[in-house]
């Protein structure tokens, strides 16, 4: 059998930000291959360049230069408009902050990432993201407001928006860091039950607990993978 396919691979990549001050190197010629169904950790100190190379891998920021593949799409080469479908398509966001929108009920917020694909209609966005409610035992929460939820509830409602377009990976940067110890053991729990039922996880975290319990555990420092 062939070897598979990454969903990831980086290849010499590497990010600058250009400033007042200066040139400011933050990763530096970085090569990292994601499978299908893996779940990786991704930890080094602060500032070491762990968001940066998510946000790129996210496709929210460009590299400055390598290569990166996703799906085996080159994506370095792609419009903008060819890129934000692919993120729409192929990538689940979580963030330590959540970014719930307050002014719509959790029911809507999850319904977000699907409200304006044409493909789909009203009531079957709506029952999807009853779907993914269930999946994070929120369905009774439908109704609630992001206020009204506790922290690990509000990141159960940010994993469902995530997962309601069935992405291929799932990034998430500090996912539990805005948690207390037994909230961020239920989003522990949650991802690692997503990862065994088939979702590829890829995550900044500076909590070891969640770190050690990914298949594998990648350092940064100093903006290159050690
Ligand atoms: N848009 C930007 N413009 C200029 N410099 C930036 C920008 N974004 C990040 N940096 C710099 O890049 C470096 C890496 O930042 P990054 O946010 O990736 O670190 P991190 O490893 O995620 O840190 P933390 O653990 O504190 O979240 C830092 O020195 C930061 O100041
Ligand atoms: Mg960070």
């Amino acid at each position: 059998m062939s070897e598979p396919i990454p969903l990831i691979q980086l290849t010499s990549l590497s990010k600058t930000f250009n400033s007042k001050a200066g040139q400011l190197s933050v990763l530096r010629d970085i090569d990292l291959a994601v499978n299908r169904g893996e779940s990786v950790a991704i930890v080094g100190k602060s500032g070491s360049g762990k968001s940066t190379l998510l946000s790129i891998i996210g496709l929210l920021d460009d590299a400055s230069s390598g290569a990166y593949h996703l799906c085996d799409t080159e994506v370095t080469t792609l419009s903008h408009y060819q890129t934000s479908i692919l993120r729409n398509q192929n990538i689940g966001w979580v963030f330590q902050n959540f970014n719930l929108v307050s002014s719509l009920t959790v029911q809507k917020n999850v319904e977000m990432p699907l409200r304006y694909n044409k493909n789909i209609s009203k009531s079957d966005y709506q029952n999807m993201a009853l779907t993914q409610l269930k999946l994070v035992g929120l369905e009774d929460k439908a109704q609630s407001y992001p206020d009204q939820l506790s922290g690990g509830q509000q990141q159960r409602v940010a994993i469902a928006r995530a997962l309601i377009s069935n992405p291929d990976v799932l990034l998430c940067d500090e996912p539990t860091g805005n948690l207390d110890s037994e909230n961020s053991d239920q989003i522990i729990n949650l991802l690692l039950k997503l990862n065994q039922n088939g979702t590829t996880l890829l995550m900044v975290t500076h909590d070891m607990n969640l770190a050690q319990r990914c298949r594998r555990v990648i350092e940064i420092k100093d903006g290159t993978v050690i």
